[in-house]
């Protein structure tokens, strides 16, 4: 994996861009001119909007960002001002939200496989919730118990999500009440339960199963636990692709719905990560070369699979793309290709398009979420710049 995205990646300093969504094409032209190409274009405005919806959504869950999908200072400092809180997984994640001025006591480290230098790291800067999910792990905190408090991450396996984290990560439920013990045995305070799902769920369903089984565990465990006990409900809330996604509402309700059976007092967290940063995050990509083969136009971007098309591979998802400026006369059928010399790097294969030329511009949108987080610069193509607008 790649380094994170250098903090201040984009026009530090430039506060002054403003762009209302619906962009119009003169304004991100305009971008393209003063930037470069390939862009990632992210509105702080609609990472406002999206904690707005998922607040209002699940009233009484301390939202804790989770960085890994979009690792931007201008997010971090945007929703540190709304009061959020940050789920971390690395030192250089912990860096960031230090380099953002973020209070230690907001964050929480949900990574449960890590490395003696992340966790030495995240005490250093202050931070004292910790994720663990088998004995190993749990040993490695015997030597600073005092300053940690623990959630024992459970497994709930996701057919329904489009990546199933539960396969990798997390304890089978039956396995929690033995741990908290073992925990507790060796002086690490535990203060209750985390899972997550799998990301881009399609329905709650196994939120909700995973909120059910973990209230009953709370209760029978609850005078091994902190009080009040915690429960992290994780991420995993989905956004619109090229499928609509539930409306986030419809999404929650009978996710809160079960939070009302948890234990009276009960503080609840999510890390929602997708869902906070996907939908303010715009690509715009450049086509470099065009040839018509076998009966269609085949147009060669400046960006693809191995950069900010990089989570159609790693994380399925399918974006909206479409030229920045529609043309009259015939579509053609067109694939959109990336600009490496890769076979593989092919971004789309079914699309309609109007005739397009060199330096006409692909508009991505909803790619704010692992897309240049996980983009790499093979073949010598250097992934997407950010440039931060509403900040
Ligand atoms: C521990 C943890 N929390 C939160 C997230 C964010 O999930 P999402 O983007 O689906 O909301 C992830 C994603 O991998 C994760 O591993």
């Amino acid at each position: 994996m790649n380094a994170p995205i250098p903090a201040d990646a984009g026009p530090d300093g430039d506060s002054a861009l403003r762009l209302a969504a619906p962009y119009d094409p003169d304004s991100l032209d305009d971008l393209l001119e003063r930037f470069g190409s390939p862009l990632l274009v992210i509105d702080c405005d609609v990472i406002r909007r999206q904690y707005a919806a998922l607040a209002a959504a699940l009233p009484g869950v301390d939202l804790h960002y989770a960085l890994k999908p979009l690792p931007d200072i201008d997010v971090v400092r945007t929703l540190a001002a709304l009061g959020s809180g940050f789920d971390l997984a690395t030192s250089g994640e912990v860096e960031l939200v230090r380099r953002a001025g973020v209070d230690p006591g907001r964050c929480i480290h949900t990574h449960p496989i890590k490395r003696e230098g992340d966790i030495r790291d995240a005490l250093e800067f202050g931070v004292r919730t910790f994720v663990a999910d088998n004995p190993d792990e749990l040993r490695k905190f015997r030597g600073c118990a005092d300053r940690v408090e623990l959630l024992i991450r459970v497994s709930f396996r996701s057919p329904a999500a489009v990546v199933d984290l539960s396969r990798k990560f997390g304890c089978d439920p039956e396995a929690a009440p033995g741990l908290i013990g073992q925990a507790r045995e060796a002086g690490i305070r535990v203060a209750g339960l985390s899972f997550h799902v799998g990301s881009q769920s399609r329905t709650p369903d196994t939120k909700v199963r995973a909120i059910e089984v973990c209230t009953g565990i709370l209760r029978r465990a609850a005078s091994s636990l902190s009080a009040p006990p915690v429960l992290d409900i994780g991420g995993g809330f989905p956004i619109d692709y090229l499928e609509p996604a539930s409306p986030i509402d419809a999404f929650c309700e009978p996710i809160r719905t079960a939070l009302r059976g948890l234990p009276e007092g009960t503080r609840i967290l999510a890390e929602p990560g997708r869902f906070i940063c996907g939908p303010a995050g715009t690509i715009l990509t450049t086509v470099m070369g065009r040839a018509w083969r076998d009966g269609r136009w085949w147009y060669y971007l400046d960006d693809g699979l191995y950069g900010s098309f990089s989570g159609q591979l790693y994380d399925h998802a399918r974006y909206p793309v479409a030229p920045l400026r529609d043309k009259p006369g015939p579509r053609f059928h067109s694939v959109l290709a990336g600009p490496t010399c890769d076979s593989i790097d092919v971004v789309r294969e079914d699309i309609e398009l109007p005739e397009l030329e060199a330096g006409d511009v692909i508009v991505g949108r909803q790619m704010g979420a692992y897309t240049v987080a996980s983009a790499t610069d093979f073949n010598f193509f250097p992934r997407a710049r950010t440039v931060v607008v509403n900040r």
